[in-house]
């Protein structure tokens, strides 16, 4: 899910940017529970851009504090049958290297050859290694590009865009979503038979 429209949200409220990505924080925590009952095994969401640095250090510390406490709240919540996991480029966060570092490093050491590097190789690489490519991408507010959101995984996946603001989005609206994506052909390149 791309989470996007935090900013509009708010603003049609006269309210502080912050505030809509609070609202938007709490739409994610809603839903992710009620997914659970749809049969929704993996949910990855857009939480942050690289990009996103571009934003003034007040909007970036905002989302940042969201994300700290939302990630609290989860681990102290021995409730939850849910796992989380972090994807993306956590260099500002943490030391980390990307996939493609990584290949060029077992390279350089002689660990593999340059023939030997592939697709496989390079999805077991990235931080999603092990969880299945995304069968629906869903984007709020409209908007029709990815901003670079899972470039690798999302080859073959399915887009749907919904003019709803992030904030304003529920598990009808997931629903809805879902339906509109079981009425999709996903060809992958082949044809029916037939
Ligand atoms: C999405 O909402 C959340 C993040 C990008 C972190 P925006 O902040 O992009 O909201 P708009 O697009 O300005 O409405
Ligand atoms: C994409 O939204 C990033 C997240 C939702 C985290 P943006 O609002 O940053 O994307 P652009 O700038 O409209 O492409
Ligand atoms: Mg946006």
């Amino acid at each position: 899910i791309i989470m996007d429209g935090n900013g509009r949200w708010a603003k049609k409220r006269f309210l502080p940017r912050a505030m809509g990505h609070r609202q938007g924080a709490q739409a994610l925590d809603k839903l992710t529970k009620e997914a659970e009952g749809l049969g929704v095994e993996y949910i990855t969401v857009y939480a942050f851009s690289t990009e996103n640095w571009k934003r003034s250090k007040d909007e970036v510390d905002s989302i940042m504090g969201l994300l700290r406490e939302y990630i609290n709240r989860f681990f102290n919540d021995k409730k939850s049958i849910l796992k989380i996991r972090s994807a993306g480029d956590l260099t500002a966060l943490s030391p980390d290297l990307r996939a493609v570092t990584k290949i060029a490093e077992d390279v350089k050491a002689g660990k593999i050859q340059p023939e030997d590097i592939n697709d496989q190789m390079i999805s077991d690489n990235l931080d999603t290694a092990g969880i299945p490519d995304p069968e629906l991408i869903i984007r709020t507010s409209g908007e029709f590009r990815t901003s670079n959101f899972l470039m690798w995984q999302s080859a073959y996946s399915e887009y749907y865009i919904t003019d709803k603001l992030w904030p304003d989005f529920n598990v009808e609206d997931l629903k809805d979503a879902i339906k509109a994506y079981q009425t999709r052909d996903r060809r992958f390149g082949g044809r029916k038979e037939g």
